[in-house]
């Protein structure tokens, strides 16, 4: 018998690779007790009839009703909770100002616990509804109210890699919002990092404490050579910003007489569990540093629209090895949901493909081979956002956490354009991929748990 506390039975997509979707239909899902899905079976299996009359009427089975499916759940790279109480607003001025207009003052009124409790209960409740399952958060400078996110992720059920972030320098921070200095800082996260180890312990879909420099222009070069020191000493996960605009890229190399990567690479700060926001002014060789030592990139394109003056070029870097996920950067991207991220990916793939700059012929307007199709961006949102973390997500495999979303393209209120019961399932997997909207994700389940239903 197999070892399995629920069974699903339903139709499936997920990446077979970066370029392909496979759709696994009709199979029997087994759950184990941790939440990994154990085994897999296929129609054509011959124990396949044994096994579904064995099990179909056991309390643990679930049947994904007819014309619903399974998808995997989301991975986003990239977000900014405390920003969660902007979104939508103060997209008007670019990275520098917007960051001193709009983004310290929000960020800084998280000193108030009363107050992140409430953003952060509904930023996380948000980001289950729009069926993302694993987050990798910046929270702000406050170590109390960084450990809020995480116990609300751990809580709710969400897979929550949190970062108290470290700004510690006094020339380029507002007094108002900042680390004291940089042992604070220092000794701040260290503090967060035990913290979020021991609330890990009683987690059933983990929670990951995560080194976060807000990125160098923030940062004294004690700060971030003692955060490398510290990742290193607990074996966490890094996150930070890098090579995002004209503006930050510039910044770093007047600094240091060399580009974004090399620099965090100095100080310790890309190794495998690496995650660096944004990237887009990488060069050949800062591409290879990510390759050579496993960084990922967190690939924004909502918000690289409004602050990263050009267009990653995703599948150059793909082709030099880089791994790629996918980012919401609320609230510099403006929506929490990697539908609509998947979807800007593919369409500033096309334009960075052609070009936009209509005064220019045709041959020398763009940039060949860069366009994304809607497969690639789903892998992104999902496999790819599992491989940049090192972690068992993002597929409906064995072996990987039984992390998914239930579609339902036949609602009332948001029905799908799809009218023949016969079509093939790979364009109901486009159609899905293009139109689905909130409404459409019944359920989202974490490490083999439900954590949230859609109230009809
Ligand atoms: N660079 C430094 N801080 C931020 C931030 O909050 N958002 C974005 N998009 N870029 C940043
Ligand atoms: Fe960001």
């Amino acid at each position: 018998m197999i070892n399995r506390t629920i069974i699903f039975l339903g139709t499936a997509f997920t990446s077979a690779s970066p370029k392909v979707v496979k759709v696994l239909k009709d199979h029997l899902f087994f759950i184990g007790n941790d939440g990994l899905i154990e085994k897999i079976v296929s129609p054509d299996s011959p124990d396949y009839q044994a096994l579904l009359e064995t099990y179909q009427n056991d309390p643990s089975f679930h049947k994904v009703p007819e014309g619903q499916f399974l998808f995997p759940g989301f991975v986003d790279l990239h977000v900014h909770a405390p920003q969660w109480a902007q979104s939508g607003t103060a997209l008007d001025l670019p990275l520098y100002e917007w960051l001193n207009t709009y983004t310290f003052p929000i960020e800084a009124k998280f000193s108030d616990t009363n107050f992140a409790q409430t953003v952060y209960e509904e930023v996380v409740n948000t980001l289950l509804a729009n069926g993302t399952t694993t987050a990798l958060y910046f929270a702000t400078v406050h170590k109390e109210a960084s450990l809020i996110l995480a116990e609300i992720c751990a809580r709710k059920g969400q897979r929550g890699l949190v970062g108290k972030v470290v700004m510690d320098d006094s020339k380029q921070n507002p007094d108002y919002y900042r680390d004291y200095d940089s042992k604070t800082a220092l000794a701040d996260t260290e503090e967060f990092i035990l913290a979020v180890k021991k609330l890990a312990s009683s987690t059933k879909q983990g929670v990951y404490p995560v080194v976060t420099p807000r990125f160098i222009p923030s940062c004294t070069d004690d700060a971030l050579k003692g955060l490398g020191e510290l990742a290193k000493k607990y074996d966490t996960h890094i996150q930070s910003h890098c090579s995002e605009s004209d503006w930050a890229h510039q910044f770093v190399k007047e600094r240091f007489d060399k580009n974004d990567a090399f620099a965090l690479h100095d100080f310790g700060l890309l190794q495998e569990k690496s995650v660096m926001a944004h990237c887009i002014f990488l060069e050949e060789e800062d591409a290879e540093l990510f390759a050579r030592t496993g960084t990922a990139i967190s690939h924004c394109p909502v918000s690289n629209a409004y602050f990263g003056n050009g267009v990653l070029p995703l599948a150059h870097l793909q082709s030099k090895g880089v791994e790629i996920g996918l980012g919401s950067d609320i609230s510099g991207g403006f929506s929490p949901s990697l539908f609509d991220n998947a979807r800007q990916t593919v369409i500033s793939s096309r334009m960075l493909e052609d070009g936009v700059n209509t005064a220019l012929p045709p041959e020398k307007r763009g940039r060949e081979n860069s366009r994304i199709t809607i497969n690639e961006a789903f892998y992104l949102a999902t496999a790819g956002g599992g491989e940049s973390l090192s972690l068992p997500i993002g597929r409906i495999e064995e072996n990987y956490a039984w992390d998914v979303q239930i579609i339902d393209p036949f609602l009332m209120s948001a029905k799908l354009p799809i009218f023949d019961e016969s079509e093939n399932l790979l364009d109901v997997f486009q159609k899905i991929m293009y139109l689905a909207s909130p409404e459409n994700i019944r359920e989202v389940w974490v490490q083999g748990e439900r954590v949230h239903t859609r109230l009809d």
